[in-house]
């Protein structure tokens, strides 16, 4: 795999046709951008006025990133609601359009069209549904479900009452689910019976079973009948959702919020300790997520858009839910995977429902791509007008192909660079606007001003042709607003090593010409599938286990996920290595965390490169795990030098 940095940088400029027919051309850009940052209040003043406010607001912006007092607050004397926003103010208009697309997992089971009208009314059931079970304003809702309509109503169904949801990726073990149950409080856990997925079948009840064994009794549990699987069943603590569903009300007034209530908390990994919740605010997010839906993919009025994220994913949040629904789009779900029942599903998919904007990770091209071409050729993709990518770093191979063989070199790629903390796109080509060049994510969005930092001295680099740490200067609203319950960590993660700025974690390079190109996390971040991992969740779901006395976790380029994940494992005295044993600390960490966390590599560690002072030195482990031993640097400084030449003796030959 070429990284980006090390290919010659095609340039591909935009058409005059798809120029013309952009909501944002060139000169509109610059316009807009330099206007974005001239008179901040003044720009999003104007886009504020993209959703429907109860009262409106009378103030812009308010925002200090001082350490001590960071304070992020946008239309913060307005209220309104998302619900109302994504449903009700379109029902006049486009109630019988539909609003989601339902395709799922077996593609033998028929599709579900649901309009405007008719998800308006299951969000008011849902919704009506969590009140019974007295669920009530600034609750939280945990939902852990599969890709069906039904989570889409519980989040509309949350927002709608004023509850705040914490979605759970079902892929996540039981283990990890109680701890995000527990650690927001929430009162009410949404699951089904089971998640299809690629033919095969996870046991979300199940699973709900064994993570509330962990949780407070008073925590109830809606569940979902998707499969008709077999469950168990607590009577006072399991409600059925499908037959309350029968009896509930088509209407639940939406509640009036402030911008700044909470919408959603989302757990996402960071370099150290345990994941954060991420909290989203009501008026910002929407925003931000609505106008970059639109701008970003050139969404036009009638278009069919699809996300192939997971709700659990703040790609699914913002741009299977929330922006295209504020939208009035037609946002297509799909429940299953790219490989399922063969390689060429999403592209019958696409076909099928005729899409106009796909959206989708390099991961899920990379796999694909291996497969042949004739996967993809035997569909009719000519409706297609944007691809995007997000997640991590696109590689130039994989970018070709999706440009050359599903594009047919017609249709524009966003490279859209952006995180869970963010809310929506920061950087991104816009489809009209900007030239393209394969593995940049060559713009920033409007109101956003990325700067390239000394990673030593925080001091900023000016001019082109700079590496350095990605911070942002200045806020803008879809931005997170805290860390659940950990205001401190929130201040200490993003705005303690650089004042002044967001710090995001991510290294970039801004080339010749001014564009930006993301080089990946500097720190103790991985990205293995397009998921987001520490490396440190890793390592302490391995020193859980009985036979681990130390273990430390790095990621290394992996072909298809992008990075793969690296363990090196000391044992206890008394164990001894084994093929069985790298088996059941694989089944171990799975079961801690969740397939997504499965070691790729797992290396027996007699000892672990640390310092004196007993910290141990990644970057060695990187570089052994990377197979590059010429380039390891000092290791005068090591306690004990020779554990390095032990460990690249026995590097894993994997
Ligand atoms: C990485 C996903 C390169 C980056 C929306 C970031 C990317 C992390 C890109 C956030 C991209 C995301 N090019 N790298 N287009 N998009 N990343 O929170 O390292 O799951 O910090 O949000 O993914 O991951 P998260």
């Amino acid at each position: 795999m070429t990284t980006a940095a090390q290919a010659d940088a095609k340039v591909y400029p935009p058409s005059a046709e798809i120029s013309a027919r952009a909501h944002v051309d060139a000169k509109k850009y610059g316009e807009m951008y330099t206007a974005s940052i001239n008179d901040p209040v003044a720009f999003w003043g104007e886009q504020g006025k993209r959703v429907d406010w109860i009262k409106p607001y009378t103030q812009v912006k308010d925002v200090s990133y001082d350490l001590g007092s960071v304070g992020i607050n946008w239309y913060a004397d307005g209220t309104l609601n998302v619900s109302a926003n994504c449903l009700d103010r379109h029902l006049n208009t486009r109630g019988d359009q539909t609003a989601i697309i339902w395709e799922p997992d077996d593609p033998n089971e028929p599709a579900q069209h649901i309009t405007y009208a008719e998800l308006h009314r299951r969000t008011c059931r849902m919704a009506n549904i969590l009140v019974s079970m007295g669920v009530r304003k600034g609750d939280r809702v945990v939902i852990y479900l599969p890709m069906i309509p039904e989570a889409a109503y519980a989040m509309l169904a949350c927002a709608r009452i004023g509850a705040i949801h914490s979605i759970v990726f079902a892929g996540f073990s039981p283990d990890a689910l109680a701890a995000r149950v527990n650690g927001c409080d929430a009162k009410v856990l949404i699951t089904a019976d089971e998640a299809p997925r690629g033919g095969r079948k996870t046991p979300l009840k199940s699973n709900a079973d064994a993570a509330l064994l962990h949780c407070k009794d008073t925590v109830k549990c809606l569940v979902v009948k998707r499969t008709n699987g077999q469950t168990t069943w607590i009577d006072g603590r399991d409600y059925d959702y499908n037959e309350m569903a029968l009896e509930a009300d088509d209407y639940c007034a939406p509640a009036e919020m402030d911008a700044e209530d909470p919408l959603f908390i989302l757990y996402t990994s960071g370099s150290t300790g345990q994941p954060k919740g991420v909290v989203h605010t009501t008026g910002g997010y929407l925003v931000y997520a609505a106008m970059t839906h639109e701008i970003t993919f050139d969404y036009h009025e009638g278009d069919v858009y699809w996300c192939t994220a997971d709700v659990g994913w703040v790609t699914g949040h913002s741009y299977i839910v929330y922006g295209p629904l504020a939208n009035g789009a037609t946002t297509l779900m799909f429940e299953g995977v790219p490989t399922y029942p063969d390689a060429s599903r999403f592209w019958q998919v696409c076909e099928k429902h005729k899409v106009n904007q796909f959206y989708t990770a390099p991961t899920a091209l990379r796999a694909l791509m291996g497969q042949g071409n004739e996967w993809v050729e035997k569909c009719d993709l000519s409706d297609l007008r944007t691809l995007g990518t997000v997640g991590e770093p696109i590689n130039p191979e994989a970018w070709n192909w999706y440009n050359d063989v599903v594009g047919g070199g017609r249709c524009p790629i966003v490279d859209t660079w952006w995180q869970t903390e963010t809310g929506g796109h920061l950087m991104t080509p816009l489809p009209g606007a900007h030239a393209m060049k394969p593995g940049s994510a060559m713009k920033p969005f409007f109101g956003i001003q990325p700067v390239v930092l000394d990673p030593q001295s925080g001091v900023e680099i000016d001019g082109n042709g700079v590496e350095g740490v990605l911070c942002i200067k200045d806020s803008w609203p879809g931005q997170m607003r805290t860390v659940w319950g950990d205001h401190e960590r929130f201040e200490k993660t993003y705005f303690s090593d650089y004042k002044g700025y967001y710090f995001t974690g991510d290294g970039c390079r801004r080339d010749e010409d001014g564009d930006y190109w993301i080089t990946g996390r500097v720190d103790d971040v991985i990205n293995v599938s397009g998921h987001r991992m520490g490396t440190a969740e890793v390592e302490s779901a391995l020193v859980a286990h009985a036979a681990v006395a130390e273990a430390a976790v790095v990621g290394y380029p992996h072909d298809i996920k992008g990075q793969g994940i690296y363990c090196y494992v000391t044992l206890m005295n008394d164990r001894e290595p084994s093929d069985e044993l790298v088996k059941e600390l694989r089944t171990w960490v799975r079961t801690e965390i969740g397939p997504i966390a499965s070691p790729d590599v797992i290396q027996w560690a007699p000892g672990l490169p640390k310092t004196r002072s007993g910290k141990i030195m990644r970057r060695i482990l990187r570089k052994i795990a990377e197979n590059d031993f010429g380039s390891l640097g000092d290791t005068s400084t090591l306690a004990d030098p020779s554990v390095v030449d032990n460990l690249i003796e026995n590097r894993a030959s994997k």
